[in-house]
C-alpha cells in the first residue's frame, strides 16, 4: 500500500485523527496522541502500513492543512463548535452511544443533531473522495461515520470501501427505537465489507436489512473472521462479517520485559507502600465501563471484613472524556463522590484505599503500572470488545496477575479464563474480586498462559489483515 501521487491508495476514515491538537491557555498549540481504544488499534497498523487518515483534531474551529506525521498522511477536518456540540456530542455520543450500549444510558432523540450527522458525515465523505486514488481501498470507522460508505459510493464508485463498527451494535429491539433507522442501514450498506466485533452484530444487521430495506440477505450463521454473511444490493454484493479487534500484543510484551518498565513498577508498588495486592482499573471516564461497579464492590468487601484495607491499594486511571455530555458529568460526580466515601472511611492519612488519576498516562508508564498491578479489574456493563484487558495480559509475560472480566465486554468470548462477572451482580462481582485476589500461585499461572497464547497469537495486525482480505485488499506494505 503506497501514498500515490494522484491520491493515497489506502485511507482510514474515522471522526478522530490519531493525534488530538491541544490549545493551551498560554495559546500555544501542540499535538498528543488521541483517546480511545480505536486509535490504539489502529494506529501501530497504520504506521506500519503507509496510507492516509481523514479526521477531525478534536477541537472546534481549527483550521489545519493536511500534514505528514511520521509517514501518515493526516488530513484534518474541520468541525465548527455547534457542529461538535451536536454531530459529536449530540448525535454521536448523546443519542447513537447509549442506544449502542444496550440503553444503559437514555438516548436522546433530536431532529436538529440528526441533521448535523448527515451534514457532517457528507463533509467527511467528500474530504475523502478527495483523497482516495482511483480504485483505492477506503476503510471507515464506527458509529461517528454511518452515513460516511453510501455518500462515498455516490461519487467514487471505483473505490473499494470497508467499515467498521468498534462498538456493539444492539439488539434489533432497540436499534429500532431510532427514528433515524433506515437511513443508518443504507449508509451502511454502501460498503463493501460492514465489520462487527461479534457474529450477534452482523447478525442483527443483516436481519435489519432485510426487514427495514426489504433485501434478501444470506441466512447462514455467521462465523468468527470466516463465513460472513451476504446481501445482493443491486448489482454489488455486500459482505457482513466478525472481526474482533485486539492490540499490538509483541510490542506491549516488549516494553514489559524492559528493565526500566519492571523498575518504574516497583517504584510503584513502593510509593504505595507496598501492599500485599494492588487492584487496576484503566479506562476512559465512560460510564459503559462500571468503574462504580468495582468501587462498590470493594467497599463492601472491606466493611464486610473479607478484605484488610491495610493489604489493599486500587489505582484507578481516568481518562476525561467527552465531559460536556450530560450523563458524563453525572458519572464523574458520583464516581468521585465514592473514591471519597471508600477513602473517608476505610482510609488513613498516607494510606488511602483508591488511589484516583483523572489524567491519561503514557505507553511506558500504563504497562508499568499493568506489570505492578496484581488484580486487573475490567467491569463494563457493556463494552464493543475492549482493550485495556488484552493489554493487561501482553504485559503479563511473567504469568503474575488475574484478570477480573465482565461478561459484557467483546473480549469475554475470547478470554475464558479470566474470572469472568456480571457487572449487576454484585455479589458475583465481590467473590470473583475476592477470589482474584487470594489466587494460588500456580492456577494463576495456569490461566494467565491460556490468556496469554489467546492475546498473543490474535493481535491487531491479524484483525486488519482479516478483515482488508475479506474485503480483497493486498495488505503486504
Ligand atoms: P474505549 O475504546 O471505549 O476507550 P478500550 O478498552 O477498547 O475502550 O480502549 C481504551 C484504550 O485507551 C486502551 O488502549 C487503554 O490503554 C487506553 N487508556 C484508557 N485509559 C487510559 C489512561 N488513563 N491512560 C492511558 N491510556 C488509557
Ligand atoms: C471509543 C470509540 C471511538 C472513540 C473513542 C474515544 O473507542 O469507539 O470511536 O474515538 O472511544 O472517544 P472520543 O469521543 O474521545 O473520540
Amino acid at each position: 500500500m503506497d501514498i500515490g501521487e494522484n491520491g493515497a491508495e489506502f485511507v482510514v476514515v474515522a471522526n478522530r485523527l490519531p493525534v488530538d491538537l491541544e490549545r493551551l491557555p498560554d495559546g500555544t498549540e501542540r499535538w498528543k496522541h488521541s483517546p480511545g481504544g480505536l486509535v490504539s488499534a489502529l494506529e501501530p497498523f497504520l504506521r506500519s502500513h503507509s496510507g492516509a487518515w481523514v479526521g477531525w483534531p478534536g477541537v472546534a474551529d481549527a483550521e489545519v492543512a493536511p500534514f505528514e506525521d511520521d509517514g501518515l498522511l493526516l488530513h484534518p477536518v474541520e468541525l465548527s463548535s455547534k457542529e461538535v456540540e451536536d454531530y459529536y456530542e449530540g448525535f454521536s455520543n448523546g443519542t447513537l452511544w447509549p442506544l449502542y450500549h444496550d440503553v444503559v444510558a437514555q438516548p436522546a432523540f433530536h431532529r436538529h443533531w440528526w441533521n448535523t450527522y448527515v451534514k457532517v458525515n457528507q463533509r467527511f465523505a467528500d474530504a475523502t473522495a478527495k483523497v482516495a486514488a482511483q480504485g483505492a481501498t477506503v476503510w471507515v470507522q464506527d458509529y461517528q461515520l454511518q452515513l460516511v460508505p453510501a455518500m462515498l459510493r455516490e461519487q467514487r464508485p471505483d473505490l473499494k470501501i470497508g467499515f467498521f463498527l468498534h462498538i456493539p451494535f444492539p439488539p434489533v429491539e432497540l436499534f429500532m427505537q431510532l427514528p433515524w433507522r433506515t437511513e443508518i442501514i443504507r449508509g451502511l450498506l454502501g460498503a463493501d465489507l460492514v465489520g462487527f466485533h461479534r457474529p450477534g452484530g452482523a447478525q442483527n444487521f443483516l436481519w435489519l436489512a432485510r426487514r427495514l430495506v426489504g433485501l434478501e440477505p444470506s441466512r447462514g450463521t455467521v462465523g468468527v473472521r470466516t463465513r460472513p454473511g451476504v446481501v445482493q444490493v443491486g448489482d454489488r454484493t455486500v459482505r457482513v462479517g466478525a472481526f474482533p479487534i485486539s492490540i499490538d500484543s509483541a510490542g506491549l510484551d516488549a516494553v514489559a520485559r524492559r528493565k526500566d518498565t519492571q523498575a518504574r513498577a516497583r517504584q510503584i508498588r513502593e510509593d504505595l507502600g507496598n501492599p500485599k495486592r494492588i487492584l487496576l482499573g484503566v479506562d476512559r471516564l465512560d460510564y459503559t465501563k462500571g468503574i462504580d461497579v468495582r468501587i462498590r464492590a470493594l467497599y463492601e468487601l472491606i466493611a464486610d471484613g473479607r478484605v484488610d484495607p491495610e493489604d489493599v491499594a486500587m489505582i484507578q486511571l481516568a481518562t476525561p472524556s467527552r465531559e460536556r455530555v450530560d450523563h458524563y458529568k453525572t458519572m464523574r460526580q458520583d464516581i468521585e463522590q465514592s473514591v471519597g466515601r471508600i477513602n473517608g472511611e476505610f482510609g488513613r492519612v498516607g494510606k488511602p484505599v483508591v488511589h484516583y488519576l483523572h489524567q491519561s498516562v503514557n505507553r511506558e508508564e500504563l504497562v508499568a503500572f499493568m506489570s505492578a498491578a496484581d488484580v486487573m479489574v475490567v467491569t463494563p456493563v457493556r463494552d464493543g470488545m475492549n482493550l485495556v484487558c488484552k493489554e493487561y495480559v501482553a504485559c503479563r509475560y511473567d504469568l503474575g496477575g488475574a484478570l477480573v472480566l465482565s461478561e459484557f465486554a467483546g473480549a469475554a468470548a475470547e478470554l475464558t479464563s479470566a474470572f469472568l462477572v456480571n457487572p449487576h451482580d454484585l455479589d458475583g462481582v465481590k467473590n470473583a474480586l475476592q477470589a482474584a485476589l487470594d489466587i494460588d500461585p500456580a492456577e494463576g499461572r495456569r490461566r494467565m498462559r491460556a490468556l496469554r497464547r489467546q492475546v498473543l497469537t490474535h493481535d491487531v495486525d491479524r484483525w486488519a489483515r482479516s478483515f482488508l482480505e475479506a474485503l480483497g485488499t493486498q495488505t503486504s506494505v
